[in-house]
């Protein structure tokens, strides 16, 4: 273990953020945020050291640090980084060198994940939904989506979740697809209505990170309360085809108390399909803020143990922040606009419109997007959620 040299897969990158620090391999459909901390174990296994002496130097530089506690982080990191498909430990040192993107921007919140709203128009009406996705939206072209993604790539996006509304009603979703997952680590969330046999083997043929379909219950009655009459079998039939298809698969589940007690039994239909259980609480945004409080979970903890989502792992200990925004996490509406986040509206306190607005236009794509407008938007967030003004956590539906 002592010789052993850490040395990353190839395609792996890191991206240095103010609070936190960014890894992903478009290669392995991996993406994960690290806190800071991690960032002085990256930097000293860039310098092609061997395990044993990436702990000499971490402690050289940190000498009031235990050095069990720092041999101990370096175990925890190396093996995180292992199972996570970015690094290898070889007998000889390999070349680190290429792994860091965008350092001469330490200092700046870079965005590179995008959480897509690609049209808000859908077949459902669900009782909860947070996007009060209904029809009659205009939709962008799809080549003007293609522009921005391809700015925005060149801007450093490396992460796209595809979102809506319902995105397989958006007309040119496969097309978008197909150019999207050659550039960027590609999921999609979908009700799964629109998904057949001819569409499990299109999306087969794409390299994407997952299919993330909503399923609440195992049972149909269950999830049919709040999402319709009829869906629960649409999306077993869709998540049916896109496992028979090998498709990578995520199962995602909205908690209420209506189905809380049966997680347990989701997450062993999730298993097997080979699929992983993703688990939301519902929270009061939208159309929930109307709901009955009895829907509510009283402790959304309860559901934690249920949850497998592949994000936001905190391999050494607590991010500062939390809001997304100091993440590099964008939302970007069904307009184009970029926003730091998709729930601003009801994210932010109403009676903050004014900044809501001015975010807004600050985010706005114009067509030679800088990041200089995010970084600046970002720090603004933070400004106003440190200050007070602003509060995050009780309306916010993104967890990191
Ligand atoms: C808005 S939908 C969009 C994608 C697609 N139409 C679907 O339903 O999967 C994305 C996810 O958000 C969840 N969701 C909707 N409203 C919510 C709320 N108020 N609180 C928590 N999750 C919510 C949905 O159940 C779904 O899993
Ligand atoms: S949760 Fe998804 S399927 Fe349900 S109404 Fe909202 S966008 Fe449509």
């Amino acid at each position: 273990m002592d010789s052993q040299y850490p040395v990353f897969v190839n395609g792996t990158r890191v991206v240095p953020q103010p609070n936190s620090c960014l890894i992903y391999s478009w290669l392995a459909s991996t993406f994960d945020i690290l806190n800071l901390e991690s960032l002085i174990f990256l930097n000293e296994i860039q310098r092609n050291l061997a395990t044993r002496e990436i702990i000499e130097s971490v402690s050289a530089r940190y000498p009031d640090e235990s050095k069990d506690l720092i041999a101990s982080d370096v175990d925890r990191l190396l093996a995180f980084l292992q199972e996570r498909g970015y690094l290898e430990l070889s007998s000889s040192p390999g070349a680190n060198d290429e792994i860091f993107e965008f350092v001469d921007r330490m200092d700046e919140v870079k965005v590179v994940q995008a959480d897509l709203e690609i049209t808000k128009n859908c077949n459902l009406r669900c009782a909860y939904c947070f996007d009060e996705a209904a029809a009659g939206y205009p939709v962008l072209a799809v080549g003007k989506w293609i522009e921005l993604f391809d700015s925005l790539h060149g801007a450093g996006l490396r992460v796209l979740k595809v979102s809506g509304g319902e995105p397989f009603t958006y007309p040119a979703i496969l097309e978008f697809l197909e150019y999207a997952q050659e550039k960027f680590i590609v999921s999609i969330n979908t009700n799964g209505h629109y998904v057949d046999e001819r569409v499990a083997a299109r999306l087969a043929g794409m390299h994407l990170q997952a299919v993330q379909v909503s399923l609440d219950s195992a049972t149909s009655h269950v999830h049919d309360l709040f999402r319709g009459v009829g869906t629960w079998e649409r999306a077993v039939r869709a998540i049916d085809l896109l496992h028979g298809q090998g498709v990578p698969l995520r199962i995602s589940a909205t908690a209420t108390t209506r189905n809380v007690d049966g997680l347990q039994q989701l997450r062993d239909f999730a298993h097997a399909r080979d699929a992983e259980l993703s688990v939301e609480v519902l929270k009061p945004v939208g159309k929930a803020a109307s709901m009955d409080a009895t829907h509510f979970l009283a402790d959304p903890q309860v559901v934690t143990q249920y949850s497998e989502k592949a994000s936001a792992h905190k391999v050494l200990g607590e991010m500062a922040m939390t809001c997304q925004a100091q993440l590099g996490v964008v939302g970007i509406s069904y307009k184009g606009n970029i926003k730091p986040c998709n729930l601003t509206e009801e994210f932010f306190d109403d009676r903050r419109a004014d900044v809501v607005k001015s975010l807004d236009e600050d985010w706005r794509y114009d067509g030679s997007a800088t990041l200089s407008a995010s970084n600046a938007a970002s720090e603004r967030v933070v400004g106003l959620m440190a200050s007070g003004a602003i509060e995050s956590k009780d309306k916010c539906i993104f967890e990191y």
